[in-house]
Order: structure tokens, then sequence, then C-alpha cells
């Protein structure tokens, strides 16, 4: 069956001692993570390899990249590699967050790129999809976000698709306060699995974690994750607070 997790984005925040400082206190009030669960702590990449050693050891707790580069190497100045994460210790990577999409042009072609390189280098990819305010209110956001999925991850086979975690944010409601209500955020949630189950059948679909990101806090966590297709959450503002960010892995 699928896993629950709580992955945390800290964005661009968080310089390098005090990065060490957050996943200590992190790790200090963390009781054991069970094996259906999973935490992921994703820091900006400066942090990368430090937090790979301070987690390594902690049962179900690893890092993620923020972002990699559609190429392998080369003459690609300020980019980082698929496999320079991968060396660095870190398990997984962020695609397709919509303020990557937003401030930096990424297609949702550029992102078939990147997931393919993501998973070649065997790291799991967390892919982000989301509709913005003015799709919400066109009532046009499940084949919005649907259309986001299938182009960049519907090239993939199903073994490689095992390696994905799709991430719903709604742009509406990161860092706004504007919490997307249980209902709403179940209904986009069983849509995404629809649309996972009718390319690569029903168990597959069910073995695919489905996080919810946007305004998640220790007081709204519970409820979201209650939901039977919300698989956990992509955490920003609450992951760069220990005791948030314990709060909502105690949701979990
Ligand atoms: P907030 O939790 O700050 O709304 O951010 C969500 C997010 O973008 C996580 O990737």
């Amino acid at each position: 069956m699928r896993r629950k997790i709580v992955a945390g984005n800290w964005k661009m925040n968080i310089e390098h001692a005090e990065g060490k400082e957050l996943i200590n206190d992190i790790l200090s009030g963390l009781s054991n993570v069970e094996e259906s669960k999973q935490v992921i702590i994703c820091p900006p990449f400066i942090h990368l390899q430090q937090a790979a050693e301070l987690v390594h050891g902690t049962s179900h707790v690893s890092i993620g990249a923020q972002n990699c580069y559609t190429e392998a190497s080369g003459a690609y100045t300020g980019e980082v590699s698929a496999a320079m994460i991968k060396s660095t210790g870190a398990g997984s990577v962020i695609l397709g967050h919509s303020e990557r999409r937003e401030y930096f042009n990424e297609s949702n072609e550029m992102l078939a790129q990147k997931v393919n390189i993501a998973l070649e280098n065997g790291l799991q990819v967390i892919f982000c999809c989301g509709e913005a305010k003015e799709i919400r209110e066109a009532g046009t956001q499940n084949s919005f976000v649907e259309g986001q999925i299938k182009d960049s991850l519907f090239h993939l086979s199903a073994e490689q698709m095992a390696n994905v975690v799709v991430a719903y944010e709604p742009i509406w409601a990161i860092g706004t306060g504007l919490t997307a209500s249980s209902d709403q955020a179940q209904d986009m949630h069983a849509h995404i699995r629809s649309v996972l189950a009718a390319k690569y059948g029903q168990e597959l679909a069910n073995n695919t974690s489905i996080l919810y990101g946007g305004s998640c806090k220790p007081t709204n966590a519970a409820e979201l994750f209650a939901c039977p297709d919300v698989d956990g959450g992509l955490i920003g503002g609450a992951s760069l607070k220990a005791a948030d960010f314990q709060g909502i892995i105690a949701a979990m």
C-alpha cells in the first residue's frame, strides 16, 4: 500500500549553520517514524550533504532537493544535476513547483525531461501540480491538473511511475493562509488518482502517494490527512519551525 509522507520544502530560506540546528531540532523531537511513513526534508542545495549526514541512521527520514537540471553535465553555469544531488546522499527531488513554473518558466515539456533524468539517477520524484485562482474560479481545475500530469508524467513506464509521488498544491493556497478545504483537497486527490488509474491501472494508482500542499499547518493537517485520498503533505512555511513541522508529522 502507499506510504504516508510529510515533506518539508524550505524554499530559499535558512543559511548553512541554521540548517544544522533546524534538522537537529526536528530529529530530536521525532519519535520513531513507522515503516509505512516517510519524512523528507528538502532544503536548498547548499545543505544537502550536511542534511543527509544528519538524518543518516534515522529510519524513514530522508533528504530531497527542490529542483534539478534537464541535462546530465556540462556548460550550464549555476545549474545542479540529478547525479550531483544523488551524490550528496539525498534521495528525492521536488519538480514542477509552481514557483519554478512561474518565475523560471518551467513548462510541462521541460519538466518531463527533468523527471526523466531524476528517475534515471535513482531519485524519487515529488511532482507538483496545481491550479491558479482564476482556473479554480472558472471551475476547470480538474482538466488543468490532469493536463500537467499527462504532459510531464504519462511517457513514463509503470515501473518508473512507482518512484513518483504527486503533490497537489493549489497556487491560491500557497503561502496565503487560504488552505483548501478538506472537500476540495479530497475531490482533486480522488481525481488525480482516477487519472493515474486510467493510464496505469488501479493498483499503481492505489500505491501512489498524493500529497497536499498549501498553508498546511499543525492546526489543519489532521483534518486534511484524514481524507481517504490525501496521503500527507508538502509543507512550506511550517517546515521552517521544528515544532510546527513535528506537529504536522504527528498528524500523519
Ligand atoms: P506553504 O506551506 O508555505 O503554503 O507552502 C506550500 C508549498 O509551496 C510547499 O511546496
